[in-house]
């Protein structure tokens, strides 16, 4: 069987771990590309990967380049090209600078790898992924975002935390934009499938939904400079599997909603199968009043952030 051919697009810290996190896993070739700066980044943190490859033991042909042709008939593509937030930032404060940066990226990607699913990590990503499509022109299903197998799993771990149990047992799901509205759902989470909502109290389980809106936040703080990139890497990483291994997964992931939950044709956070081609389906779920209530309050936000970015682009 052929190997998949996975681009990742920006080798910064999300970047380069995902690359690295793909490989080890053996989901295909690896190309890892950035912008041409002093010496060839992308290129020697490709070969450092390789060089792994032998210890590690993984068969994955990883290589760097700044070049577009070198990514030519990708099957997936992972865009983390962009600036991440400082202290004190949000998210939405990238808008300016990373809508030039992703609008320029999916100019390319629609000229070298037409037939590719793309999944967009630079932020604010509800926007960007909105951005990546206009730009392509692909169809909805096969340009998608990362934000909600992250957000579920920073939910996931401060479950597992205050419960004292592993965090493979843990399940949770998430819907909305992927900013501080985000909508961590207590009713949908489970502890070996027992509803989280019968192990933790009601006030708890609000600190912790809290707590996990603002995860990225928090990280930022702690690093002083720059964003997550390990965990980001790795949900990126489990996106990419899901289409190239064909695996249907039911992942939180930004997608196209029109009728769909009624978000009348945007991108956010939403769980979907996740397979082959991109999107296959999204999954309805039912949320309490009080979910509701911040769903619609979340894709107001993410609905402002477009408006914002057709303005500047
Ligand atoms: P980073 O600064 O370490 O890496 C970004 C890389 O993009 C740099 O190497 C830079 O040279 C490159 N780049 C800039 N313009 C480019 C272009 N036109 N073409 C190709 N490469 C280009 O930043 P990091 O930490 O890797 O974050 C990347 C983006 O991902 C940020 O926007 C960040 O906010 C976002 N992010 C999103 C997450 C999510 O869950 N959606 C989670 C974590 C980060
Ligand atoms: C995060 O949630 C910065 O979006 C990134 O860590």
């Amino acid at each position: 069987m052929k190997r998949a051919k996975i681009s990742v697009i920006g080798a910064g810290n999300v970047g380069a771990t995902c690359a690295q996190y793909c490989a080890m896993a053996g989901l295909g070739d690896v190309v890892l590309l950035d912008i041409p700066q002093t010496g060839d980044m992308p290129k020697g943190k490709a070969l450092d990967m390789a060089e792994a490859a032998p210890v590690l033991r993984f068969t994955a042909n990883v290589t760097g380049t700044t070049d577009y042709a070198d990514t030519a008939n990708s099957d997936v593509i992972v865009v983390t090209a962009g600036i991440p937030r400082k202290p004190g930032m949000s998210r939405d404060d990238l808008l300016a600078t990373n809508a030039k940066i992703v609008g320029s990226v999916g100019e390319q990607i629609a000229k070298t790898s037409p037939n590719a699913v793309v999944i967009v990590v630079s932020n604010p990503v509800d926007t960007m992924v909105q951005r990546m499509c206009d730009v392509t022109g692909f169809p909805h299903e096969r340009v998608i975002g990362q934000a909600g197998v992250l957000d579920a799993s920073r939910f996931c771990t401060f479950i597992a935390m205050e419960l004292n149990v592993s965090v493979e047992d843990v399940n949770a799901m998430l819907l909305g934009g992927h900013g501080d509205s985000m909508v961590p759902l207590a009713s949908c989470s489970s502890v070996g499938g027992i509803p989280v909502t019968q192990l933790i109290s009601k006030e708890r389980l609000d600190e912790i939904v809290q707590r996990a809106r603002v995860g990225g936040g928090e990280i930022v703080n702690l690093l002083g400079t720059g964003s997550a990139y390990y965990a980001p890497a790795a949900s990126s990483m489990k996106m990419v599997q899901a289409i190239v291994r064909d695996e249907n997964r039911v992942l939180a992931c930004v997608a196209y909603c029109d009728k769909e939950y009624e978000v009348g044709g945007y991108y956010v956070g939403v769980p979907v199968v996740l397979g082959d081609g991109g999107v296959k389906k999204i999954v309805s779920l039912q949320m309490t009043e009080e979910e509701k209530a911040m769903f619609a309050k979340s894709c107001e936000a993410v609905k402002t952030n477009v408006a914002n970015m057709q303005k500047l682009v």
